[in-house]
């Protein structure tokens, strides 16, 4: 079985939790990890799970104001912040805006400041909402991972992400042999 991790990422964090929910969900799949700027049809072409996320921005998804702000304080002088290959976009907004629809397995994630979600809002809830407006079949609750104020990931959220991708594994593998019988 196939899974494919298609992540965004400015500061590199969402990349570092991408890569260990890969290694979580190898325990059931052939995983690729592939940042959203390189994500075409033919990525996804045969996937059985497809697992997407990215930055909570502005407490959604990246907009590409706000791909431009988050490039704009890495380049101050002060910020020890580097950015990621392709920060400036598409982002999966823009990414979400030319997928067609594919009626298979998928799950969301992102990262966000560590506080109460009611006050930072999520980014993996618009992007379950647009998975499933695009077909996906979403089969779990998307999932946060936490970063400090500072823009770093907060300390086991790696091991937590690896956590979540092996559960997913496990969650996907049941899936498939459901929907086979059915
Ligand atoms: C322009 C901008 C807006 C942000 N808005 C929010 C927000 O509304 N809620 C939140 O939790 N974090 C917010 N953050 C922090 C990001 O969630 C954090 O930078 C991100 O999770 C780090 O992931 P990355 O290293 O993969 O970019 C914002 C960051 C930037 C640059």
């Amino acid at each position: 079985m196939r899974a494919v991790v298609v992540y965004e990422s400015m500061y590199g964090n969402t990349h570092l939790v991408a890569d260990a929910i890969g290694t979580g969900l190898s325990s059931a799949f052939e995983v690729s990890v592939i940042p959203v700027a390189h994500a075409d049809a033919a990525i996804l072409a045969g996937a059985d799970l497809v697992v997407v996320g990215g930055p909570t921005h502005a407490h959604g998804m990246s907009r590409a104001s706000t791909r431009k702000a988050a490039v704009e304080a890495a380049d101050k002088p002060v910020s020890p912040l580097k950015v990621e290959p392709d920060a400036l976009g598409p982002g999966l907004r823009e990414w979400f805006g030319s997928l067609g629809r594919y009626p298979v397995m998928a799950a969301a994630f992102d990262t966000r400041v560590h506080a109460p979600a009611a006050l930072t809002g999520r980014a993996s809830k618009g992007v379950a909402q647009s998975l499933r407006a695009h077909g996906f079949r979403v089969i779990a609750d998307p999932a946060s991972f936490l970063v400090t104020r500072q823009d770093r990931l907060e300390p086991q959220e790696t091991d937590r992400a690896r956590e979540w991708g092996t559960r997913l594994a496990a969650q996907a593998s049941l899936g498939q042999a459901q929907g086979a019988q059915s």
